[in-house]
């Protein structure tokens, strides 16, 4: 592929856009607090703040000191009384190709019916709500009610488990929980309501479960249990659309969004809601560089993850865009398209929908270009992909092929890429360009947005030159940042505050080239010494992946009596390639090239199929069991626990 260093907008796409120049950094810089205070009076506020920021009692920050307002409220009523109810807030398209178009004004009456529903079952502001469910309209339709009657809600991602269901609910003690019979995965109903059943088993203080009917008959019947089970459409339509905003200050808790953390005990991370919202809507306005008249925007993460809490559902609709909400998966045609088995169905489901409406600015995860790399340029070359104008990339590091394939397959060589760093903690984008104004180079987010400072530091937590390389660092306060874990204000302090004092610490190593750009370099955990010289899992997976013959690569450290760590690679070939010895050696001998000799993995498996949790992440703790003998634990975070032999095998045989 033709090599890439930097990238910059058109002429064009330049003079069209929101932020032209530097002047917002500039105005950030001089004056921060003042900078975040002009984009917070972008919302609607009941009551102003008497103080931007109170770091008093750092680490718990409070931004928008004794600020009201309700979140449903700037997302939906300011909308439609700006006459704006007839634009579309969402786009749903099923997995089996069903449709559903709701503007903001539809929206709008269906969040109020549901708040008076969930009143109705008893809840109070400052509840805790539990919401299982797929990719449906309803989903943000629960949120948007627990966030306009002042309860918090706990989306649990619809692939967890019963018992990851019932340890969440358990934790948050929620009372009511929102879920539905099932949605459609892979081609096929996945039913929802029976592990749910499971999961309240052991769960005394759920008294109420609403739930939603996606399937229907066409499924298993859906056990309901009297007086704990309501169905949806029994309850919701039958309410009034009018429910009036709970008036809410500035630190009320928003939402919990559970996260795995390096104990089994997931932690509940605290959102609160003027300075999370005031983030989700600046990060998602200059970014994207939204234009909310023209675009029709696609988050293509799941809800359940803090991407689409940000970016489907609280900056979109704060800013009055239009989205497109997805239920399924990219190798699932619609009903009428699926011709023979499942092998053979068309992948250009994301490619017919961009096509199909028009889409405008796409925001997808490393892990699923890869994927579409891997099943070859005919899909997207198929559709007319000539709508898009920004596309977005999140979750873990970009590398540069990876980058240069999304940006010349998907983006048809004229589309800028938006890397977003950013966590569950974070709330809301850290690192990423402004696409009209950043150099682009793949592989790199570039720098902090206007408003956020981070630092590298070394060991000893000296902050390291350009260039140089370090552990992240968020070195002051941020509007969208944590207040907190659930329930254990010890843990909070202990995870992110402590290693480094008055820094957050973010978990991840990085780097600043000459330039004093930013390339994530993934978790420190990933990271590997080898011979005492530093190499991040990515760098070497980027090395991997820029072979023709590789599709996908994992990499990790295994220890070494001599080198302290060796590098154990992990690679799936790409269609039509055959594994071999030689092969194998010309993809070690690949990475040495272009790294360095001390990078050059040890042992290489050609594999089938990498170990994935159900959001696409690689467990790489997996393949280190695996690289260094050892039985493998654990293994029901994955999405496929079949594929496990399937790799000793390869590894061994
Ligand atoms: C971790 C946070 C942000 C929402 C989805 C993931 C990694 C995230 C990037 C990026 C390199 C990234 C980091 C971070 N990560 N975005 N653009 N480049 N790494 O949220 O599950 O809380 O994971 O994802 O390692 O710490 P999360």
């Amino acid at each position: 592929m033709e090599e890439l260093r930097t990238f910059e907008a058109s002429e064009k796409f330049k003079a069209e856009a929101l932020v032209r120049d530097r002047s917002m950094y500039e105005a950030a810089a001089a004056d921060r607090l003042a900078f975040w205070a002009e984009q917070a009076s972008g919302l609607d506020w009941v009551e102003p703040w008497s103080e931007v920021l109170d770091w008093s009692d750092a680490p718990f920050a409070r931004w928008f000191v004794d600020g009201k307002l309700n979140v449903s409220a700037n997302c939906l009523d300011r909308h439609v009384a700006n006459g704006l109810g007839d634009r579309v807030a969402y786009y749903f398209e099923g997995e089996p190709g069903d449709k559903r178009t709701i503007t903001y004004a539809e929206l709008f009456a269906e969040v109020q019916q549901a708040a008076n529903a969930l009143k109705d079952l008893g809840v109070k502001k400052g509840d805790r709500i539990a919401i299982y469910m797929p990719m449906i309209p309803e989903l943000p339709v629960a949120m948007l009610a627990c966030a306009r009657i002042g309860a918090a809600h706990s989306v649990v991602f619809g692939g967890f488990s019963a018992a990851s269901l019932s340890d969440r609910i358990i934790d948050a003690e929620a009372q009511v929980l929102i879920t539905a019979d099932g949605g459609y995965r892979r081609g096929a109903p996945s039913m929802l309501k029976g592990i749910v059943d499971d999961a309240l088993q052991s769960t005394p203080t759920i008294t109420d479960v609403l739930v939603v009917q996606r399937i229907g008959d066409a499924a298993e019947p859906v056990n309901m249990q009297e007086g704990r089970d309501h169905w949806w459409h029994d309850v919701v339509p039958g309410f009034s659309a009018s429910c009036p905003p709970e008036v809410m200050d500035a630190e009320d808790l928003l939402y919990l969004l559970y996260t795995s953390g390096t104990t089994g005990k997931p932690k509940g991370i605290m959102h609160t809601t003027g300075g999370y919202l005031t983030q989700a809507a600046f990060t998602h306005k200059y970014v994207f560089d939204l234009h909310p008249e023209t675009d029709i925007y696609w988050c293509a993460a799941d809800i359940g993850w803090v991407t689409g809490h940000s970016y489907i559902v609280y900056g979109p609709l704060a800013n009055g865009c239009t989205s497109l909400i997805y239920e399924g998966t990219p190798d699932t045609p619609t009903e009428e398209r699926r011709t023979g088995d499942r092998a053979a169905w068309a992948k250009d489901r994301f490619w017919e929908i961009i096509a199909n409406y028009g889409v405008t600015k796409l925001y997808t995860a490393p892990t699923a270009i890869r994927t579409f790399m891997k099943w070859g340029t005919q899909w997207p070359q198929g559709q007319d992909l000539s709508s898009l104008k920004v596309l977005g990339s999140v979750g873990e590091p970009i590398n540069p092929e990876a980058w240069v394939w999304y940006h010349t397959y998907i983006g048809g060589g004229r589309c800028p890429i938006v890397d977003t760093w950013w966590q569950t903690e974070t709330g809301a984008m850290m690192i990423a360009p402004l696409p009209a104004v950043t150099t682009l180079k793949p592989g790199s987010a570039s720098g902090t947005l206007p408003g956020i400072s981070a630092e590298l530091v070394d060991d000893a937590g000296q902050p390291v030159g350009v260039p140089g390389g370090g552990y992240l660092t968020i070195t002051e306060p941020w509007p969208s940042m944590l207040r907190g874990i659930w329930g254990d204000p010890q843990r909070y302090k202990d995870t992110y505050w402590s290693r480094f004092p008055g820094r957050y610490f973010a978990g991840d190593g990085a780097k600043f080239d000459a330039d004093g750009d930013i390339w994530l370099l993934g978790r420190v955990d990933d990271v590997m010494n080898i011979s005492g010289h530093r190499l991040s899992t990515t760098e070497i997976e980027s090395a991997l992946v820029d072979h023709p013959a590789v599709a996908e690569a994992a990499v990790v450290g295994r220890d070494d009596a001599t080198t302290g760590q060796a590098i154990s690679a992990f690679v799936i070939l790409r269609g039509g390639v055959t594994a071999s010895p030689e092969l194998q050696a010309e993809l070690r001998n690949h990475v040495a090239t272009l790294i360095s000799p001390i990078a050059k993995p040890a042992d290489l498996a050609m594999v089938p199929e990498l170990p994935k949790t159900r959001s696409g992440k690689i467990m790489r703790r997996l393949l280190r069991d695996m690289a260094e003998g050892r039985s493998i634990g654990d293994t029901t975070t994955l999405a496929d626990p079949s594929i496990v032999p399937i790799i000793e095998e390869a590894l061994n045989g």
